[in-house]
């Protein structure tokens, strides 16, 4: 066999196997993270895995948004569980966010994608009517999310949401959190988790963690779910520059949206917010570390941790002479730490732990975020070295969570669906 035959042999089995992981996932018109781990529905893995299922089954990819947005509150909230089947594998469960909504859902929400992605949906659909259609049904409901973050997070219109809970970053124990969640209270009550009952421990947060982040699902239920009391008084309020990042890009995205559909004043109400935004997260540079980082609310103080959500900001399309140079070097310095990038904390950091869920492990679907902001500003090399690297990782491991940026070992949830969903967009992009 020539190596060009192998390798479409191989590229061909990745699809098979990722379609096939998607398909066993998929639980009546939703699809779970991973059969136990996560046997519910996540807010921004429904949009990441809609992109992959558009790949083959264009109906069922927006039938994962549609599913989604059965768990939107009426205030816009749009949570990032909804819990639409019971099942006993998951802690914590829908009792214990005690949300007074059917389906039963989580109280907070997280990265806020779903614009983008119903925008790169609409570009990919072969079939332009269905997806006019669930873009037009979908569009009211998304302007309303979007509404929520910034009047319910960004009341004095700073221009950066605040997010109040390190899940709502969707890095649940990154570093960056390491400062901001060490002063919030922990819960004492007993609890019994069940992620480390289904994962190796060392690839899961610590016990520490686990206590704030349950006080936190504690205080937001016992203050009613009230965003104002809730911004008031949660000990946890942070500008997360990834989840900042991701919003930006999806206001840009539902603003063009709006203008495609004829809505102009939506349009030019979210122009505003991006325009406010903008500045505010340039402001994020961080000189020392020569990328953008996150910064705590209730301190004031920037988080400066080298984690690669600073990377988000070419996906966001934040481009700045002063910076973009530097940036640049960072990114590629990073790449090039280990054979199987990107690190999601830099391998020379001081709390880089190659096997333990966001504080070092590869995620696919980031590096797919990141690749896409290399790619719209040319930088093709970086772009598919990140693609290339996943590929390899997959291909090699399999459909896993989260891998070893140094060994290329799978970690976490097996026969992952964004994983999945990753590998079958980045199969279908032109090269
Ligand atoms: C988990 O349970 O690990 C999730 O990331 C929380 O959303």
């Amino acid at each position: 066999m020539t190596n060009q035959t192998s390798d479409s042999s191989s590229l061909a089995a990745l699809r098979a196997r990722s379609q096939q992981v998607l398909r066993d996932n998929d639980r009546g018109g939703y699809t779970v993270p991973s059969a136990k781990l996560y046997p519910f529905q996540w807010n921004w893995d429904a949009g990441v895995t809609a992109l992959g299922w558009m790949s083959f089954d264009e109906p069922r990819a927006w039938q994962e948004l549609r599913m989604l947005f059965r768990g939107q509150w009426d205030n816009g909230l749009v949570p990032h569980i909804v819990f639409h089947q019971h099942a006993d594998s998951y802690f914590p469960g829908p009792d214990q966010w005690g949300v007074p909504h059917t389906p039963p859902t989580s109280s907070i929400s997280q990265p806020p994608l779903l614009a983008t992605m119903v925008r790169l949906m609409l570009e990919r659909a072969a079939d332009r009517a269905g997806a006019e259609a669930a873009a037009r049904e979908l569009l009211p409901k998304l302007v309303a999310s979007h509404r929520w973050w910034y009047r319910e997070r960004d009341p004095a219109q700073s221009g950066l949401v605040a997010s109040f809970h390190p899940w709502e970053s969707g890095v649940d124990n990154s570093p960056a959190w390491d400062a901001p969640l060490a002063v919030v209270p922990p819960a004492t009550r007993t609890y019994q988790r069940r992620d480390t009952q289904l994962v190796n421990a060392a690839q899961r947060p610590h016990k520490a963690e686990y206590d704030r982040f349950l006080a936190l699902v504690d205080l937001f239920r016992e203050l009613d779910f009230d965003g104002a009391k809730i911004y008031a008084q949660s000990p946890y309020r942070v500008a997360d520059f990834g989840l900042n990042a991701i919003l930006q890009r999806a206001t840009l995205d539902l603003a063009a949206l709006c203008r495609q559909y004829g809505q102009a004043e939506g349009a030019a109400e979210l122009d505003a917010h991006a325009a406010r935004a903008r500045p505010a997260l340039l402001g994020c540079w961080s000189e020392s570390l020569q990328q953008y980082v996150s910064r705590d609310l209730i301190t004031g103080q920037p988080l400066e941790r080298r984690v690669h959500s600073g990377f988000l900001a070419w996906y966001a399309r934040l481009d700045d002479p002063r910076h973009d140079a530097l940036l640049r070097s960072s990114l590629a310095g990073w790449l090039e730490r280990a054979p199987f990038g990107l690190a999601s904390t830099h391998p020379d950091a001081p709390q880089f732990e190659p096997q333990r869920y966001w504080r070092g492990p590869v995620w696919p679907h980031f590096n797919w975020l990141i690749a896409e902001g290399c790619a719209h500003y040319g930088m093709a090399d970086l772009h598919d070295r990140l693609r290339d690297d996943t590929q390899r990782l997959l291909q090699g491991a399999g459909l896993y969570e989260y891998f070893n940026p140094h060994t290329g070992e799978g970690y976490g949830g097996d026969n992952f669906s964004w994983t999945a969903a990753i590998a079958l967009h980045w199969l279908d992009s032109p090269r």
